[in-house]
């Protein structure tokens, strides 16, 4: 059989599909899902520069992520660069996987030693400001408790809570916003010239870039001299101190991992955790099952060890945030040399989008997808149409990514999204606010683009502040 070329590839390209893709920019996961729906599972994306291609089925994603992932490089590299230069996220080759090894253990140290104490702490924290009849923002809650959370596990505690509150929330999520998949595919000429156009707000978010790298910088002075180690031992102070992880980090690269850290986690985590409200503030069934549950929780952390395991229903709802609105809902990459992908060549240097809202979404793959159900995520689920998980193609789900960058963050997600999802129902029942109807915006994360508002009561009186 004949190869197509790239050019072959179907999908959108004049310049007015250029331009209707700029202007639907926060709005791009939609449009990618369509182009997908009409051009197939290798499609042309309308971007200016280097062509740009999705890939949005299974197979191809697994292929390009693991199997082959050698011919693939990380794409968008330069805008990070300027951002984190020295973090995971925009470094390759060897010095990527040294990094990522010593990574993997100290969230490993953390995971099997804080996570729970934290987490239920915070939780409790948070929790008891909320007081009965109350309207509140179910993406508010869920950041301030994902970020005081992520302060306590990266840093000592004397530095967590002063870092955590010099930073313009804002600002950053401004960047986040800016800096999206549509920015990301621009040339890199084009991307400065946004840069500069919007110069004071840009200003702004590298002047808070900077206040959060000094504190940072004044923290690890401050955790060298605390010399902290051992169970209460927190990520900066195990890699500052070296012993258990396999050596010393050096200090850029720490901070700017610490950064990448902080922003990957609280970010991520908020996001899911609140759409997982948000839809079970909707479903009365699915927070009474996620309460019976939560109800099982001990206020002493050693406990919960194993709590999770049995906590079917509230992993479930977690499983489908994930699915409808997975927090990274594109990734991308670009070819290291011509590549053969399907019946196509791509040149070098092609563009790839693979993207977890087209393939979450894709009915093949999950039949009405539209449809919040944690049930489909049940062990021996299978609804109506539904498959079993366990027989869907692995890539149909790819929410933390795969292969060499799968997200080193996943443990510490699951313990902690379904603690706080537990916690949350078990002391109260959330009801959705007429008229709020939350719609995805399509920055770096999948955010809320206005506050999720639900009224709360009381489920046990025995929770009584
Ligand atoms: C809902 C929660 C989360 C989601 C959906 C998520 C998703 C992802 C995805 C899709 C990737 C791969 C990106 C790519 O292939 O280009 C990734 C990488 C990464 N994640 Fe997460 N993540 C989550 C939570 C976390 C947490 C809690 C942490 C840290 C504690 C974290 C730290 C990272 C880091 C450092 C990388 C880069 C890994 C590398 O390049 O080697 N993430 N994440």
């Amino acid at each position: 059989m004949t190869l197509k070329r790239l050019s072959d590839i179907p999908g959108p390209r004049t310049l007015a599909d250029q331009w209707s893709m700029y202007r639907r920019r926060y709005q791009m996961g939609h449009a990618l899902r369509e182009i997908s729906q009409s051009h197939g599972d290798i499609a042309r994306v309308p971007i200016a520069g280097d062509p740009k291609v999705l890939v949005s089925h299974p197979d191809h994603v697994r292929e390009i992520m693991v199997s082959n992932s050698q011919y693939f490089g990380i794409s968008g590299q330069d805008l990070l660069r300027r951002v984190v230069p020295w973090s995971l996220i925009a470094i390759e080759g060897q010095l990527h996987d040294e990094h990522r090894a010593m990574m993997l253990l100290t969230l490993r140290k953390i995971l099997t030693r804080r996570i729970l104490t934290t987490t239920i702490l915070r939780a409790n924290q948070a929790l008891s400001k909320l007081r009965d009849g109350d309207v509140i923002d179910l993406y508010q809650f869920s950041r301030e408790v994902s970020l005081a959370i992520a302060a306590s596990l990266l840093f000592p505690a004397e530095a967590g809570d002063e870092i955590v509150s010099g930073i313009d929330h804002k600002a950053f999520l401004d960047l986040m916003s800016q800096s999206n998949a549509w920015f990301l595919g621009m040339p890199l000429a084009f991307q400065n010239i946004c840069l500069l156009a919007d110069l004071r707000h840009n200003m702004k978010i590298m002047a808070t870039r900077r206040h959060v790298r000094r504190q940072l910088t004044d923290a690890i002075k401050s955790a060298r001299a605390l010399s902290r180690s051992g169970p209460d031992a927190d990520v900066m102070s195990l890699l500052t101190d070296g012993a258990e992880v396999g050596g010393r980090m050096r200090d850029e690269f720490m901070e700017d991992n610490l950064l990448t850290i902080l922003l990957a986690s609280y970010d991520t985590t908020a996001n899911t955790l609140a759409w997982a409200l948000w839809e079970a503030a909707g479903q009365s069934a699915v927070q009474n099952r996620i309460s019976e549950e939560g109800a099982r929780l001990s206020d002493i952390p050693a406990d919960n060890l194993e709590w999770s395991n049995s906590a079917v229903w509230t992993e479930a709802t977690l499983q489908e945030s994930l699915r409808m609105y997975p927090s990274i809902w594109a990734t991308s990459r670009r070819t290291l040399s011509d590549y053969r992908l399907g019946d196509f060549l791509l040149s070098k240097n092609t563009f790839i989008y693979t993207s977890q809202w087209v393939t979450h979404r894709d009915p093949r793959w999950f039949p009405n997808p539209l449809e919040f159900r944690p049930e489909r995520w049940e062990p021996e689920a299978s609804c109506g149409t539904e498959k079993p998980a366990d027989e869907r193609p692995q890539f149909s789900f790819f929410p933390f990514g795969g292969g060499k960058r799968f997200c080193i963050g996943k443990a510490i997600f699951d313990q902690e999204a379904s603690l706080l999802l537990g916690s949350f129902f078990s002391r109260w029942e959330a009801t959705q606010v007429e008229d709020c109807h939350p719609e995805p915006r399509f920055g770096v994360t999948l955010q809320p683009d206005r506050p999720m508002l639900a009224q709360i009561k009381r489920r046990r009186p025995e929770f009584e502040s």
